[in-house]
């Protein structure tokens, strides 16, 4: 695993949006797994940038996100399709034909996850996966468990994830309680992987997920077991990682 540390949240969302853009111009038809939360939103404000400056194209890209609420539709504004459009794809020159997230309204759920994995096989799998890290080692919506969960899946979200991501909501009881989320084996499929991580309150995921064993408790300790994977993070949050991990 290749750490790259920098001083605050500015940098290593800059850090962050540089590999997907050396991904995208090595591979101008590349498929992007892309990731929701506050973390990555920094890395693809820059992304827009370089596009608006005319030095980045996502024409030929493909993008297949990590999850889905279950129960929001695409247009609720607390979906993550309203996400990433706001974030990211009204910003750039992506066919929006060429992004892909889970339908969280579909009729049966267990067959969208069922398309969503024969969906990414056909893609060809991720050139590049963006992580951002839960305060309880998640990845995508990947809870902590007895197992690795492989598949795309339904979840039941963990309560301190339900309050964690609150804070997007006007209250806790609007947070769904059930997501679609890709599972650990369409994650681990990706021939890169990028993890960006900030901020104090994410030391001890931090150490849990890449300085421990690996566990279905910290779903990212999986992460150590990849190839090549890129962890991205902010003194704050590497603040905890053994001294040697650190460059
Ligand atoms: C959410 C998303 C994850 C994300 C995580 C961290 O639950 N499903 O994909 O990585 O939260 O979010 P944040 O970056 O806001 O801390």
């Amino acid at each position: 695993m290749r750490v790259i540390e920098t001083e605050d949240y500015e940098a290593m969302s800059l850090e962050a949006a540089s590999l997907i853009a050396a991904q995208i111009r090595e591979k101008p038809d590349c498929v992007l797994g892309l990731a929701t939360g506050s973390t990555v939103i920094g890395a693809y404000e820059r992304l827009q940038e370089w596009h608006r400056a005319g030095q980045l194209c996502f024409a030929g890209v493909r993008t297949v996100n990590l999850d889905e609420y279950l129960g929001l539709a695409p247009e609720h504004c607390q979906s993550y399709h309203s996400y990433m459009r706001r974030r990211l794809f009204d910003g750039v020159d992506i066919d929006p034909a060429n992004t892909f997230l889970p339908d969280g309204t579909a009729a049966d759920p267990w067959e969208e996850c069922r398309r969503y994995d024969r969906l990414l096989r056909e893609m060809g799998g991720q050139d590049l996966q963006l992580l951002g890290l839960g305060h309880n080692g998640h990845i995508g919506f990947n809870e902590p468990g007895e197992e690795f969960v492989l598949p795309t899946h339904v979840v039941e979200l963990a309560e301190s994830t339900v309050r964690a991501n609150s804070r997007l909501f006007s209250s806790v009881d609007e947070v769904p309680r059930r997501a679609i989320t890709m599972g650990i084996g369409g994650i681990m499929g990706a021939r890169r992987v990028v993890v960006a991580v900030s901020g104090e309150d994410k030391a001890e995921a931090v150490e849990l997920a890449f300085a421990g064993p690996v566990t279905p408790r910290v779903p990212a300790s999986i992460l150590m077991l990849h190839r090549d994977v890129t962890l991205v993070g902010d003194r704050a949050a590497l603040a905890r990682l053994p001294k040697e991990m650190r460059v």
